[in-house]
């Protein structure tokens, strides 16, 4: 697993634009609960760096798919195919994330 962020770095609702293993990833807190994902829709391969998040859900800006954050299933049109989402530990301060 690669370290991502320190757990002190982000307050709940806040994101941050990450890499982990090369991927472009975002890492978001909601509550104490940390979400890392692949930064691509997998509708039309945009990033979703600024999307509105809903619940542990984030929307893309493009077209407005959304997507679970656990699981990066697809949650409505446009996009049919699931997002590729990291698993995640925390540990030692920080939240470490693979794929
Ligand atoms: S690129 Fe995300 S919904 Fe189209």
């Amino acid at each position: 697993m690669e370290r991502v962020i320190g757990t002190d770095e982000l307050q709940s609702g806040e994101r941050r634009s990450v890499f982990v293993d090369d991927i472009p990833a975002l890492v978001i807190r909601i509550g104490d609960q940390w979400f890392v994902i692949e930064d691509v829709c997998s509708h039309d391969g945009q990033p979703m760096t600024d999307g509105e998040l809903i619940d542990c859900s984030i929307v893309c800006p493009r077209h407005s798919a959304r997507f679970d954050l656990a699981s990066g299933r697809a949650m409505c049109m446009p996009a049919t195919e699931a997002i590729r989402v990291f698993s995640v530990e925390i540990r030692d301060g920080a939240v470490w994330a693979a794929l």
